[in-house]
């Protein structure tokens, strides 16, 4: 419960602190963070997990509104905002895209999990760069991750995609699908981020610890 709560009071600051709050209210918030595992940006991060089962329920739009805020606001190459971003919440949509791509991929749907392509999501945001911009994929990159940690904060689940992406930029079946995102000349689809309330609770996935190095 208490969890619960200090989740809850994280979700009321994220607005104000990690979405465009003041130079002040982030000193704040530095000052007064706790280095401590008690502290719920880093309990946050390191509780994420990918969700690839969800409750049918979309994420309301208000809901996705503060995550997407959440997003933009995250640091960007020269405040260039190199991105452009789809949100995409109906249902013919993405059920239309899958149909497709079971079509092309029959096994897929023998499995009785499976809902959409999207890994099951109700919601998924499209993220495509502009291609004029050596550091936009890195943009784009931290972008979503505002995105997937203020969801989680939330009680949100998401899943960051690549697959579905390669799959409606090679399959001529999916062209119109891939055109109603209005992609703007001169960036190209880069990943998306499924989103939706868990169904499922994962494990963690390992990590590397070796990949680290301080270097003296
Ligand atoms: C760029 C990128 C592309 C990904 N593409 C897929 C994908 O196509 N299908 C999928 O199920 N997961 C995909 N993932 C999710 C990763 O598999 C997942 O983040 C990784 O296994 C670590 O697990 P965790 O997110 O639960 O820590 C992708 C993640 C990223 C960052």
């Amino acid at each position: 419960m208490k969890k619960l709560k200090s989740m809850a009071m994280a979700a009321l600051l994220l607005p104000l602190v990690a979405c465009g709050g003041g130079n002040q209210q982030a000193q704040t918030a530095a000052e007064s963070a706790p280095d401590s595992v008690e502290n719920q940006v880093i309990e946050n991060i390191m509780t994420r997990r990918s969700i690839r089962q969800y409750k049918p329920q979309p994420v309301n739009r208000d809901t996705m509104q503060i995550i997407l805020n959440c997003g933009i606001n995250a640091p960007n190459g020269q405040n260039k905002q190199s991105w452009a971003i789809r949100v995409v919440d109906n249902p013919e949509y993405i059920n239309g895209l899958t149909e497709i791509y079971k079509k092309k991929n029959p096994k897929i749907a023998e499995d009785p999990s499976f809902k959409n392509m999207f890994r099951n999501a109700p919601t998924v945001v499209f993220i495509a760069n502009d291609k004029s911009y050596d550091f936009s994929q890195v943009d784009c990159g931290l972008l979503g991750e505002n995105m997937v940690l203020s969801a989680w904060s939330m009680g949100i689940g998401s899943c960051c995609l690549g697959s579905p992406i390669r799959f409606m930029q090679t399959e001529p079946e999916a062209a119109d699908y891939l055109k109603r995102l209005n992609i703007p000349e001169g960036y190209q689809l880069l990943y998306c981020i499924a989103f939706g309330y868990p169904d499922e609770a994962p494990a963690a996935k390992p990590r590397d610890m070796e990949k680290i190095m301080f270097v003296d």
